[in-house]
């Protein structure tokens, strides 16, 4: 159906295939307002992406890479400007500034509004407006969502293809009147008439704005990563986070969505475990979610059901069920390697974009870490000739790759069934060089919600800001939570309840600690599965409790088992002592955030921390 065009507003040419007078609507509303010159209706084909991709490599946003050395696969680089998630731009927009709580950047959703109205107005000139229709979760299941993302962008409708089931099938399930998270996003790089476009248009001003009331996600300025593609952070994360929350408050059993890898664990005798574990950002979650087990672990099978987001509700038999409501991995590129992660090498052995790592002389890709010997020429991430002499990285900390979950070879068989996989534990883990042991058991469930809580973990390149300063983030949510962080926690312990009978143990890892060389202890990758071994061997009581101390317990050296690999009792002692000065500090740090979340934060955590300080003396 065409419409037509009318004193310079784009045709909306809606397809005849979409029943959703609402959705249309609204769209037509976007476009009035960021006036772009076209619009463009995705329906998710190959041919589409296809011709998306060929679109941008003549416009020089993305290179097509050797098809004889990475079939099918490109390379973007980002400006310089744009390469991560800014924390400091981003915004809960709730009506008060206490339900964003004391974590969050607030502004009253109606100032918020008047500002970025201005912004947008006429934000897409000279570009084209995609209407990107997406589900998160399996499509048409009763637990995914559904969004729908404007944007100028065709590097995010391309890369929203991969991370999410995206295309024309989303209009059946949403039919005339279904909900969907409207999400709009702009790089915020209008073009007067003429003006040449340049490789990544980006804002020095940038907005990530959540409106929680009216579940909306408005971006502004970004086209890099969980900025620009809204299904994931903003809405699987921030939005769902919210839903689950006041789903509760609503008087339902409410639910979680969770910065959570989920795994699957198979024995050689066939048992099958499912874990969750949580850890900040470029901490490990997809290394771990990956994991090849050493030979020692003969007939183990690690298996993957989500790398990322972890949506968490009580199923039908009173035991938490998870689902992963992502379709592919955003991952980080530096350091994987066939050592340290296989599996992740095969899965981006083609179909693969990646961003802002280096092109090698024979039109594939290279980044840090991904061989011992050092290519002795590159392009780096800049588009600059590099050479080993240089010193300088040849891929950004923070490049990554998108690719879909199904070329993951140890992809679970249940990665996407709508039922979801029942969790047997919770793992948290930080990134700490000193104080934190290799694996704590929580004593009980809100012993486990206090560690979560109070986790602390040095900063990675994921993030805008400064790098390797410790900062609370607890539940490696401090970045997603789209509400009251006191709010989170009380909906943690009140979700342990709910689940009494079947609740999973809480359990604290640190694969990071180092010696005074600044070298990790813990070789970490494959050899973690000798932690998580000890934890599925606790999670269902098959080995006594380890040795109880002040937070919990941990096991001995004995309790490992430590065939081929030479890590002696003196490394163990390195990276599970317990520092009585080191705690006595990082108790004062818990401190701070419980002076900051004062107002709402949970009696029981506050009584924790009583207990515990008392017991440090
Ligand atoms: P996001 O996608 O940003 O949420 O992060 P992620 O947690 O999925 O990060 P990822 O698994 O990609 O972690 C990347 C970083 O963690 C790289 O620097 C890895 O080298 C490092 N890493 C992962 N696992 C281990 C480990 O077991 N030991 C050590 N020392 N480093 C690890
Ligand atoms: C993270 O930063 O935790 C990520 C990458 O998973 S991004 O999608 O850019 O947020
Ligand atoms: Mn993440």
């Amino acid at each position: 159906m065409n419409q037509p065009v009318m004193g310079g507003v784009a045709a909306l040419n809606v397809p005849a295939y979409i029943k959703h007078q609402q959705l249309i609507n609204w769209v037509a509303d976007i476009a009035a307002l960021t006036k772009p010159d076209s619009i463009y209706w995705c329906d998710g084909s190959e041919e589409e992406y296809d011709r998306l991709c060929a679109q941008m490599v003549d416009a020089g946003t993305m290179k097509k890479l050797n098809p004889a050395k990475r079939p099918n696969s490109y390379l973007a680089w980002s400006d310089p400007t744009d390469v991560a998630r800014v924390e400091d731009r981003t915004y809960i927009c709730a009506a008060t500034k206490e339900q964003a709580g004391p974590t969050n950047n607030w502004m009253d959703p109606a100032e918020m509004r008047r500002t970025l109205n201005g912004l947008f107005d006429g934000c897409m000139a000279g570009r084209t407006l995609y209407v990107v229709p997406f589900s998160m979760g399996p499509l048409g299941s009763p637990i995914a969502h559904i969004g729908v993302e404007l944007s100028d962008s065709p590097y995010v409708a391309v890369n929203m293809r991969i991370m999410t089931r995206m295309g024309k099938a989303v209009y059946d399930v949403l039919g005339t009147d279904g909900a969907f998270v409207p999400c709009v996003h702009t790089v915020g790089m209008p073009l007067s008439a003429g003006q040449q476009d340049v490789p990544w248009p980006c804002n020095a001003t940038k907005y990530i704005v959540h409106y929680p009331e009216s579940r909306e996600i408005w971006s502004f300025g970004s086209g890099y990563g969980g900025n620009a593609l809204l299904g994931k952070k903003c809405f699987a994360l921030r939005i769902a986070s919210n839903m689950g929350y006041q789903e509760a408050q609503a008087g339902g059993t409410g639910w979680l969505a969770e910065h959570m890898l989920i795994l699957g664990v198979e024995s050689p005798k066939g048992d099958k475990k499912y874990i969750a574990a949580a850890f900040p950002s470029a901490c490990g979650k997809t290394n771990f979610a990956m994991l090849i087990p050493p030979a020692a672990f003969d007939g183990w099978k690690v298996t993957t059901i989500g790398d990322d987001i972890a949506w968490i509700k009580p199923g039908p038999d009173g035991q938490l069920v998870a689902i992963n409501p992502e379709a592919g991995y955003f991952g980080v590129a530096p350091g994987t390697n066939d050592k340290t992660n296989p599996n992740c090498m095969a899965s981006l052995r083609e179909n693969v974009i990646f961003t802002n790592v280096a092109l090698t002389d024979d039109g594939d890709v290279w980044w840090e870490g991904m061989t011992k010997e050092l290519p002795a020429h590159l392009v780096d991430w800049q588009g600059k000739d590099w050479t080993p002499a240089l010193g300088t990285k040849a891929a950004h900390p923070n490049a990554r790759f998108t690719v879909a979950a199904t070329q993951n070879p140890v992809i679970d068989q249940a990665w996407d069934d709508p039922a979801g996989v029942p969790i047997s534990a919770f793992i948290f883990g930080g990134r700490r060089s000193t104080t934190v042991p290799l694996v704590t058991e929580a004593n009980n469930w809100v012993e486990g919600v206090y560690m979560a809580a109070t986790m602390g973990s040095e900063t990675t390149a994921a993030a805008a800001g400064q790098m390797g300063i410790v900062r609370r983030d607890p539940f490696a949510m401090l970045p997603f939570i789209g509400y009251n962080m006191s709010d989170y926690f009380q909906h943690w312990l009140d979700m342990g309840k709910k689940v009494q009978a079947a609740q999973p143990k809480i359990f604290c890892v640190n694969w990071f600690r180092t010696d005074d060389k600044g070298s990790f202890v813990w070789p970490g990758y494959g050899d973690n599965m000798r932690v998580l071994k000890w934890i599925l061997d606790r999670a269902d009581d098959s080995v006594p409790a380890g040795n109880a101390h002040l937070f919990g317990s941990s096991p001995s050296y004995g309790d490992l088992n430590w065939e081929g690999i030479d890590f002696t009792e003196a490394q163990f002692e390195q990276i599970t002592s317990i520092d009585k000065d080191a705690w006595v500090e990082e108790l004062k740090l818990h401190s701070e955030l419980f002076d900051k979340l004062a107002y709402r934060l949970p009696q029981e955590l506050v009584e924790t921390k009583a207990r515990l300080e008392k017991q440090l003396g």
